[in-house]
Formats: C-alpha cells, structure tokens, sequence
C-alpha cells in the first residue's frame, strides 16, 4: 500500500472520530445544562432556607408530596424553642423581680435566673418569677479574676450552667440580666428569621457611645439581651472555663463572653431591636430591650 492510499484512507476516517466526539460531547453538555436548570428551578422553587423562602403555593406542594421532598428544615421557631438564663443577685432582687415578671410567661417561658446566694427571704418562691438557681462557686478563678466588674466570671458561666439545665429541642439561648425587659413575641419573631442550625452571636451595641467606647464596639450588651444560638452554646459550654482564663482583665462579663465568641470565629450579628439604653434616673429601668 503506498503511503499516499494510507493517508486517503486514514482521512476518511478522521472525519467520522471528531463529529463522533463532537456529537458526544454537545450531547453531555446538553444534558448537563438541562439537569443544572431543572435541579435550579427546583431549589428556587422548593427552596425552604430561612433567607429564601419559596412562595407559600410551593411550600404547600412540597408539605403534600413529603415521600419527594423530604422536609429539610424544622418547623417555625416558637417560644418553646428559646431558653432564657437570667443573671441576677439576691440582695437586688426584691425591686428587680418586676422587670422580670413583667415578661416572664410561667410555664411557657423556659429558662432560669441565677443568683449569687439562696434567696432565703423570698421563699417559697412565687411561680410567676423564673425558676431559680444558684450559681456555681467561681473562687476558683480568683487567680484570673481582675475583672472590673464584680460577679463578671459568674455571669459568664451563666450561659454554661443554663445549658446543663436546658439543652433538649432548643434553638436559642437569650442571656439578659435581672433589669432587661423582653417582650417575648417579638424576640421570637426575629429569632425565627435566623437558621438557629448555624452559628450566631445575635445582639447589639449600647446606645450609648461611652460604654462602646469603654468596653468594644464589636459586642452585644447583655443589659439589653442578646441571643446565641444552640451550636454556638455547644461550643462555648465545651470550652468555657479554658476561655475565661484566657482573658483575666476584660472589664466584665460581656466582654469575655464576645471574646471567646471570637475565639470560635463567630462575630456579632446587630439586630437593632435590641437596645441598651443608660437612664440614669432611678427607679426607671436601665434598659429596655426587643
Ligand atoms: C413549638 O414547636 C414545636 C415543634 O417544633 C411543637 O412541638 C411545640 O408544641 C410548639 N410550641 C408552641 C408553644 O407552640
Ligand atoms: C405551672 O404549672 C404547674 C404544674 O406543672 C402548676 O402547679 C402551676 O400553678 C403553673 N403556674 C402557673 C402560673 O400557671
């Protein structure tokens, strides 16, 4: 054979292999760009994620055909979702109480308020406050304890013991202290915005630049409440006690706790319904809060 019948032959060939491949590989990509555009349509459609919700005809769908579309999120964040752990001292309870109970919903409201001491002199103690309990003996942090604000490492491991106590079916860890006045319904309503699966540090500065200044413009102040969510509890509760020797001389407790927030990578998401408001007139509260 010469090699010019070689090279006709093997031309003759050629064409065939490319529109072969060509042909393949339109059709693969055919095939790609339509299951990309039929999978998109269906996570626009279907798409249940807190930030995009789908309308509610095709969140109707979806309940009705749960054996395709498995649900992928929980049901609505509800009260019974939030547990509370309120920070508070014995000595001042008897004219803070009224704060508290004027948001406490009994047996509805979960959570507790941690004193320094037994509350001797308010027994039997009433059902319409929070339960009680008393907080763990911190002298063994003493040694790391030139904090400015007395009480601050107690405050701190509030959070810690609130989650030993409460830690079945719940989303959201609110910490305040024993003058913040919540109003309920609307904490839960913005709370309900948030995926409560992920970390959040949910709060706000004071409005008052002074205490920003002082303390960290990069921190939620406890007088008016903030919320963690209930991963981000199950990483500071692990590692806690760690942190706050960590940071021996932050003046008080939301400071540490904002740092060892950090620490796990999280920073604070301003929620402006929550307000720190400094009145200096008593008998008013500090604070008033969402
Ligand atoms: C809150 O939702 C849960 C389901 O996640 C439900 O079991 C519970 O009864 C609800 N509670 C209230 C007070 O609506
Ligand atoms: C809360 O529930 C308990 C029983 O579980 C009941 O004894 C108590 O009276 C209730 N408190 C209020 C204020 O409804």
């Amino acid at each position: 054979m010469s090699s010019n019948k070689i090279a006709s032959k093997f031309k003759s060939f050629q064409p065939k292999t490319t529109s072969l491949s060509a042909n393949f590989l339109s059709n693969l990509w055919k095939s790609v760009a339509i299951s990309g555009l039929v999978l998109y349509i269906f996570y626009i459609f279907l798409s249940n994620h807190p930030y995009c919700q789908s309308s509610a005809f095709f969140v109707n769908l979806r309940s009705s055909y749960k054996w395709i579309f498995p649900p992928t999120t929980d049901s609505p964040t509800n009260i019974s979702h939030l547990v509370f752990g309120i920070a508070g001292s014995s000595n001042t309870w008897r004219n803070k109480r009224f704060y508290i109970d004027a948001w406490w919903q009994p047996n509805k409201t979960r959570g507790y308020l941690f004193l320094d001491r037994y509350p001797k002199e308010f027994l039997p103690w009433p059902s319409s406050s929070p339960p009680y309990r008393v907080s763990e003996d911190t002298s063994r942090y003493n040694a790391y304890n030139k904090h400015g604000m007395p009480h601050a490492i107690r405050m701190v491991r509030v959070i810690l013991e609130t989650f030993r106590e409460e830690n079945k079916d719940v989303r959201w860890y609110v910490m305040g202290d024993d003058d913040t006045v919540l109003f309920v319904n609307n904490l839960v309503e913005v709370l309900a915005r948030y995926d409560h699966r992920k970390y959040f540090y949910i709060g706000m500065n004071s409005e008052c630049i002074t205490s920003n200044f002082a303390h960290s413009y990069a921190m939620a102040f406890g007088g008016a409440g903030y919320a963690l969510s209930y991963p981000l509890a199950v990483a500071l509760a692990k590692n806690l006690d760690v942190c706050i020797k960590r940071y021996p001389t932050l003046f008080g407790s939301d400071h540490i706790m904002q740092s060892c927030i950090a620490d796990i990578g999280v920073s604070l998401t301003q929620e402006k319904g929550f307000h720190q408001v400094w009145i200096m007139l008593s008998p008013l509260p500090k604070y008033s809060s969402l």
